[in-house]
């Protein structure tokens, strides 16, 4: 199965990803975290792609297009893969078809700008494997330490007030209009991702096995 997990900053698209890919025994691939570990290590993608994160905007088409192309050309993608931030503009989106990749569904999970605000000004993430969690939402068992490898949780570099608004402006005047494209090819299924964490899962694997 291969599928899109679409939606604004903050949305849950990784939250859910996590949990959906352990259901459905495909990788969770996030353009975000490999985006990310490539700035950590240096590379030169990395360093590209820096001054782009830290301001709130997409990284170039051709430099993201890569990283995903060779990441589901690795064997673990073989049954299928969750997308989790990517496609993020038409562009892309007609990539993934040039390279034949043909999408089952797109899950659309919808958040009002307001709760966004709040749930990306408290969350925090593993430094060491990246895991997801919130202050309030989703704490860890360890405290101030990642509760699945003991790692410390921080902040993101993008989770600041002027980022969060940069993002957002940017979800809504370029990935938003993905809604309507997915729409128009009979694959998108809108889900509510406001309520409990459980819940919105239980709505996805409905949609999903519908
Ligand atoms: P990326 O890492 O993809 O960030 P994003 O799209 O801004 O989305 P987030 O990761 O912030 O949100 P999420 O929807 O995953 O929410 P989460 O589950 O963490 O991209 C970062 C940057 O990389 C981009 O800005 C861009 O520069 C670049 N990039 C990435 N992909 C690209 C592409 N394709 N093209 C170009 N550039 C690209 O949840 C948020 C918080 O809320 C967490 O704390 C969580 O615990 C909590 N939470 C989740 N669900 C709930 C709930 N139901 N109730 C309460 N709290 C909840
Ligand atoms: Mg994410």
């Amino acid at each position: 199965m291969k599928l899109i997990f679409l939606g604004a900053p903050g949305a849950g698209k990784g939250t859910q990803a996590e949990i959906v890919c352990k259901l459905l025994s495909v990788p969770a691939i996030s353009t975000g975290s490999i985006i990310r570990d490539a700035m950590k290590s240096g590379t030169e993608a990395g360093l590209a792609a820096k001054e782009y994160v830290e301001a709130g905007n997409l990284v170039p088409d051709e430099m993201v297009i890569k990283m995903l192309q060779d990441r589901i050309a690795l064997p673990d993608c073989k049954n299928g893969y969750i997308l989790d931030g990517f496609p993020r503009n038409l562009s892309q989106a007609q990539a993934l078809d040039r390279m034949g990749v043909i999408i089952d569904m797109v899950v659309d999970i919808e958040v009002p700008d307001d709760i966004i605000l709040e749930r990306l000004a408290g969350r925090r993430m593993c430094g060491k494997c990246g895991a997801g969690y919130h202050i309030t939402h989703k704490p860890s068992a360890k405290g101030e330490k990642c509760e699945l490898c003991g790692g410390p949780l921080i902040t993101r570099e993008d989770d600041t007030p002027q980022v969060i608004r940069d993002r957002l402006k940017v979800y809504h005047d370029q990935t938003e209009p993905l809604k309507d494209h997915y729409h128009a090819a009979g694959k998108l299924a809108v889900v509510a991702g406001t309520g409990d964490i459980g819940d919105i899962t239980k709505m996805v694997m409905a949609v999903l096995e519908a």
